[in-house]
């Protein structure tokens, strides 16, 4: 069976990693994958955005089954287009993933379901002067979001008012973030601890995954400007099994029931964003896809055949069980000296293959290449994530540290601190 993996980072390494254990040895093509993912499958050089070149390279090949790693393809269209030619694909349509490609439609969404989430309204470009009266009503701290797709960062933190004023016209006056920009949701600014959940869904049944924790900023103790994320582990303990039933039933369910009632049922994987704040656990944002890097935490803790999951929820068939997740999983980013902003890239890279060698230890390619002298070298910001997993979080996190201090390159920078807010919450407990 033939499979083909949208993408080429870490994350899609890591899922093509966990397809190529699947006890139906599919014939695994990675678009464009990067050298981790050539060494599980056949990696074909067509970009993850282009969508028509996609669709003829499956139809072509004779794909059996397309999974898609990013959201800009799934917002442009791709499950419509691959669902149009009659080829099978798992992600949600273009009108579905609007719960992560527009932030106005979500948060209106969520108002019309009744789904927690942060007080927030939504302006237009023409609504300058309302917008900041609003700001000002609210006070700070308050929270300014580009409706469309930025790339993860088009989310201003504002914790005075003239930070949110500053922010409101780069928004809506200097088009920072070009049409992603055109809408700005101005919302509440949430307290708490923050937690990912992942199902992967067909509309209405769906399975969930262990519950995981990013580390947005690049500095040690969250401080620093947002990145894609420099780290996770999982289960996160913040997440209780109490508080998982509780996002099933005020999340989850009623994400998928209104969704199908609104004519644009959700298939693929739902990504929730959440903070648990003092009142419960709200939404933070909806994804429609994997997490990156929490994918590189969750797929290896998921003891059942991710293919045998997806190709059941495609295909309509009954889905085996899954049960919970044991011991932890927690992996590290190494990234880029200079990353989030600029960084030279052409770094020789050492000691891959002796940090994926440890036992339990495995090494996620992100922005790496092959060099022309032999080997990899940096091609990105965040290069690769060093992953493992034991029976508890200490654990996963020795064994992964002692994977990172085998890899060197030059200026390479990775956060020392990455599980230390699980860690301390085992303590509590
Ligand atoms: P997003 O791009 O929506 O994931 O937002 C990026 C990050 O900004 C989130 O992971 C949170 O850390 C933070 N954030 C977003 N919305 C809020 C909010 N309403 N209150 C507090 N923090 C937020
Ligand atoms: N790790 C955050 C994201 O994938 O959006």
């Amino acid at each position: 069976m033939k499979v083909l993996v949208i993408g080429g980072g870490g994350r899609e390494h890591a899922i093509t990693w966990k397809l190529a254990q699947s006890k139906h040895a599919p014939e695994l093509f990675i678009a464009p994958g990067n050298p981790g993912t050539a060494a599980l499958g056949r990696n074909v050089p067509i970009g993850a955005s282009d969508v028509a070149g996609l669709l003829s390279f499956a139809r072509e090949e004779g794909v059996a089954l397309t999974i898609v790693g990013p959201e800009q393809p799934l917002v442009d269209g791709i499950v419509d287009a691959f669902n149009k030619a009659g080829l099978r694909i798992f992600g949600p349509t273009a009108a579905a993933a609007a719960l992560e490609g527009s932030k106005a439609f979500a948060k209106a969404f969520m108002e019309r379901h009744g789904i927690p989430t942060a007080a927030h309204r939504t302006f237009d470009k023409a609504a300058y002067a309302e917008a900041k009266q609003y700001i000002t009503q609210q006070g700070a701290p308050v929270v300014l979001k580009a409706s469309g797709l930025a790339a993860g960062k088009g989310v201003l933190i504002c914790g005075t008012l003239s930070e949110a004023y500053a922010g409101l016209d780069a928004l809506m006056k200097e088009s920072r973030f070009g049409e992603a920009g055109a809408s700005v949701v101005v919302e509440e600014c949430m307290e708490g601890e923050e937690a990912s959940v992942f199902a992967l869904t067909d509309g209405e049944r769906y399975v969930l995954l262990a519950p995981a924790q990013d580390h947005k900023r690049v500095g040690e103790g969250d401080t620093g400007p947002n990145t894609g994320g420099m780290g996770a582990y999982a289960p996160a303990p913040v997440m209780t099994a109490a508080l998982m039933k509780e996002v099933e039933a005020t999340v989850i369910l009623p994400t998928l029931r209104g969704m199908a009632a609104e004519g644009t049922p959700y298939q693929g994987i739902l990504y929730v964003g959440l903070m648990m704040t003092p009142t419960g656990p709200r939404v933070v944002e909806f994804n429609c896809r994997f997490g990156d890097p929490e994918t590189q935490v969750v797929l290896p803790l998921l003891q059942e055949d991710l293919l045998e999951i997806i190709g059941s929820l495609v295909g309509g068939d009954p889905l085996p069980p899954v049960s919970s997740a044991v011991g932890a999983a927690a992996c590290v980013v190494l990234a880029s000296g200079g990353y989030p902003g600029s960084y030279d890239k052409g770094k020789a890279i050492a000691g891959i293959e002796e940090a994926d060698a440890l036992d339990d230890v495995v090494v996620f390619h992100a922005g790496t290449r092959d060099a022309a002298a032999g080997g990899v070298e940096t091609s990105g910001g965040r290069v690769l994530a060093v992953a493992a997993s034991a029976p508890d979080l200490k654990g996963a996190l020795e064994k992964t540290y002692a994977g990172v201090a085998r890899i060197e390159f030059e200026d390479q920078q990775f956060r020392r601190d990455i599980g230390q807010k699980g860690l301390a919450r085992i303590a509590e407990s």
